[in-house]
């Protein structure tokens, strides 16, 4: 299967149909996603990165219907990592000499993954390779989301070739190919969830390198990320939403995530949102139960919120195995900005508040209080304290509000 994205420039990747388990537990699609390659006809022919391994065989057959493998001049890797690398060991069994353009930390990358010494050629910001009437000009975006990461612009028809950089995921088909074949506020939400679950952590340097961008003042016509669709509507859009959300981007909002064991933590929960709600009611309030919502949705709710509200039952000394997984994402995610405070409801020894917020004290978070405990289940007295609880976090916020 190919597409066109240009006279010169065919889709060559492959679509994965798959409902979770393309990046397991790091980064939920629901339906799968594309790995995008490229086919450049020119004077010399060019291959633009690959895809997941087990997609090899295929990926290569498919390339075989497009182009005598013999006749690509070069492969350019824009990042190491297998869900684009990974073809390479299919086809570096047919063209075994062919020069791979990539970066010096690629080259790192790919020796360690295939343990093959080939045709490396590294290339590092500002290079060039002329491929006939057009040019390809290499861009590190090192930490963007890898060491290895580059962009790649190639001249006449203006594409930008983004590595993972503006990607989301879908299971692409010939009507998916183009931004504006799709729901603008879905492809919104998706190009979100790759951003704050791959470069949030990086977002000083997403923003220095999206201005650097930005200064080379290159005309773009596409950009072709090496997941989902290409943006050719309007390139600005994903350029100009990448440079606010790198910025310590907010939005009037406070996510509420908490595990609950017999509904106890559950009720303590709505009726802090019901406090919120009568000192905020423009604020969104976002209640996510972690029994039923995926860790990577909820920290886009906590990527654009203002404060976050954890609860956790205590379970046998400690707090519940679900709310770990989602501290430590936020650790990881090394959110900035925000303010955070946690609560539960217990029944015997109580320990989940203090050790949700201790783990925040040690990460060096901004916390709001000292956080709030209910003894089983709430009465009138503690369903009030809680809305008053609420109702003092929203203040405090509100209060901060710029
Ligand atoms: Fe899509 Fe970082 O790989």
């Amino acid at each position: 299967m190919s597409y066109k994205i240009t006279e010169a420039v065919t889709w060559v990747g492959k679509i994965h149909l798959d409902f979770g388990q393309v990046f397991g537990k790091k980064l939920s699609t629901r339906i799968g996603t594309t790995y995008n390659s490229f086919l450049i006809k020119d004077e010399k022919n060019v291959l633009i990165d690959t895809v997941w391994s087990p997609l090899g065989k295929e990926f290569v057959a498919d390339l075989k219907k497009e182009i005598d493998l013999k006749d690509i001049d070069y492969i350019v890797i824009t990042h190491g990592e297998l869900d684009h690398s990974g073809g390479l060991g299919e086809l570096m069994k047919e063209i075994p000499n062919t020069p791979i353009f990539c970066t010096a930390s690629s080259i790192c990358s790919l020796k360690g993954q295939f343990h093959k010494d080939w045709n490396f050629i590294q290339v590092k910001s500002g290079d060039e390779l002329n491929i006939g009437e057009r040019k390809l000009i290499f861009y590190e975006s090192k930490m963007l989301h890898w060491p290895d990461s580059m962009f790649v612009y190639m001249t006449e028809d203006n594409i930008l070739f983004s590595t993972d950089v503006f990607g989301q995921n879908y299971s692409a088909h010939e009507s998916l190919l183009f931004d504006d074949c799709v729901d603008e506020e879905e492809l919104y939400q998706r190009a979100l969830k790759v951003y704050v679950n791959l470069f949030a952590p990086y977002n000083k340097i997403a923003n220095k390198k999206i201005k650097e961008i930005e200064d080379l003042n290159l005309d773009i016509n596409i950009i072709c990320p090496s997941h989902g669709i290409a943006w050719r509507s309007n390139p600005q859009y994903i350029i100009d939403k990448y440079e606010q959300w790198s910025n310590n981007y907010e939005e009037n909002q406070i996510t509420i995530a908490y595990d609950t064991l017999r509904g106890s933590t559950e009720k303590m929960a709505q009726y802090i949102e019901e406090g919120i709600k009568q000192v905020w009611n423009e604020a969104t309030v976002k209640l996510c139960n972690l029994a039923h919502l995926d860790i990577t949705d909820i920290i886009v709710e906590i990527f654009k919120s203002k404060a976050v509200l954890l609860g956790s039952p205590t379970m046998n000394n400690g707090i519940f195995p679900s709310m770990a997984g989602l501290i430590e994402l936020i650790k990881v995610t090394k959110l900035k900005n925000k303010r955070y405070v946690a609560f539960g409801s217990y029944g015997w020894s109580g320990e989940s508040v203090g050790q949700i917020m201790d783990e925040l004290n040690r990460c060096g978070f901004e916390v709001l209080d000292e956080g709030l405990k209910v003894h089983w289940v709430p009465n009138e007295e503690e369903k009030i304290r809680c809305i008053e609880f609420g109702k003092s976090i929203a203040s405090k916020i509100k209060g901060n509000n710029k």
